[in-house]
């Protein structure tokens, strides 16, 4: 049940460069829903992350054989697949970083807030287990970590260190207020570790933006990142901050505040913030009926991952847009740009100078967003 793989070392120039160091810490990174549509090219991109050193794959059903698969690729982190429930508690122990891209998809003609009937339940029960298992690390692994996993408060109390949660199930927008409730009624609740994954429109965004402003598009140079620096050393690439929630008008792209600048009408920054929005749909028409977007959102859920492993490494400055706990506008949850580090949210960054249009789009989306923030926490607390 529980397949393992350790490799120590590679052919791959590239890929010794990235975990050659003996000061790259024990990293364990679990994904719930890992034998589905995401989560198995997720599994795949984060077992070529140097900076993970356990992989835990956990599904209702077929993760032995995604797991001895993917355990079969020569890079640093051993693979473990986890299936069925009586599992849940040995994949989530001691884990550092907790992905769950668990639950259904939409088919056309769905809207993300239909699927809140069966994948709110679905959240709330794997929470209540990150609630339960991920702060209980065994006793051999706690006396081997001590220093990772225990930390004291400031009234002088121990407390045992809790995972980030990375939240992809939709409706993200009610997903991620469902996780906060039951947290809170764990007693482990800490704003600071939970995250809704909204990187998929950054990544949409800046493509886009990329490809109608007729400036670079990092692309594949994004996924070097994790081997090489070359991104820094080409320079510049694009950026386009999103802030908001992750379902229609709530997805606000900031083009305003694109980087590199490039010369786009105001049709165009309407077009392209319409084409943003509706990224999700367009990818779920084009599979007609057979799952919304999975491979663009298993890169962007391993860019979101690895940035929260940096963060928790103690590299400076990791910067990425996410859904998390706010207080930027008057909505509890909020997207915008956050500063990651070793506790996970350093600083909820502001959403700094906006154009007319965008500070329209702001009011537009706030009703929606609270209803769908308040559904959630409704839904966690009946
Ligand atoms: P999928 O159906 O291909 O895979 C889902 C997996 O979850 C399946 O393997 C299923 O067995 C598993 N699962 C179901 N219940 C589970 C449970 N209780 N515990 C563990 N695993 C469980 O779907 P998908 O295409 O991978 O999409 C998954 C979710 O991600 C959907 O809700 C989708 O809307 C969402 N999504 C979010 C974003 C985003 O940007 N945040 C992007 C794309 C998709
Ligand atoms: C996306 O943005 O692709 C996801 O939220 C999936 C969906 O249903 O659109």
């Amino acid at each position: 049940r529980s397949i393992k793989s350790l490799t120590t070392s590679s052919s791959s120039h590239i890929l010794r460069r990235g975990y050659a160091s003996e000061a790259v810490p024990y990293r364990k990174v679990a994904v719930l829903g890992a034998a589905g549509g995401i989560g198995q090219p997720l599994a795949l991109l984060m077992k070529l992350n140097p900076l993970v050193s356990s992989l835990a794959l956990y599904d209702i059903a077929n993760t032995p054989g995604v797991a001895a698969d993917i355990s079969h690729i020569n890079t640093r982190s051993e693979v473990y697949g986890y299936s069925g429930e009586a599992e849940l508690g040995k994949a989530l122990e001691g884990a550092d970083v907790v992905i769950i891209p668990a639950g259904v998809p939409r088919k056309p003609g769905m809207t993300r807030d239909d699927l809140f009937n069966i994948n709110a339940g679905i959240v709330k029960g794997l929470c209540e287990a990150i609630a339960k298992h991920c702060p209980h690390v065994s006793m051999e692994l706690l006396l081997e970590q001590v220093c990772l996993y225990v930390r004291v408060n400031l009234d002088g109390l121990v407390e045992l260190y809790l995972a980030l949660v990375n939240m992809i199930s939709n409706p993200v927008n009610s997903t991620v207020p469902i996780a906060a409730e039951i947290f809170k009624k764990a007693g482990t609740y800490d704003p600071k570790r939970l995250f809704g994954v909204t990187t998929l429109d950054v990544v949409r965004a800046k493509t886009f933006y990329a490809g109608k402003g007729k400036v670079p598009v990092a692309g594949m140079l994004d996924m070097w990142i994790y081997y090489t620096d070359l991104v820094s050393f080409f320079g510049s690439e694009v950026n386009v901050p999103v802030v908001g929630g992750h379902a229609g008008i709530t997805i606000l792209p900031l083009f305003s505040q694109a980087t590199p600048k490039a010369n786009l009408s105001d049709a165009e920054i309407t077009a392209l913030t319409k084409r943003t929005q509706d990224g999700g749909t367009e990818v779920v028409e084009a599979k007609a009926g057979k799952g919304s977007a999975t491979l663009s959102m298993a890169y962007a859920g391993a860019v979101f991952a690895d940035a929260c492993l940096k963060g928790l490494n103690g590299a400076s400055d990791v910067v990425e847009c996410s859904f998390v706990q706010s207080t930027i506008t008057e909505l509890p949850f909020f997207a915008s740009k956050v500063r990651l580090g070793k506790n996970g949210v350093e600083e909820v960054l502001g959403l700094g100078p906006l154009s007319d249009y965008e500070k329209e789009g702001l009011e537009k989306l706030k009703p929606e967003l609270q209803s769908s923030i308040e559904k959630g926490i409704k839904f966690a607390n009946q």
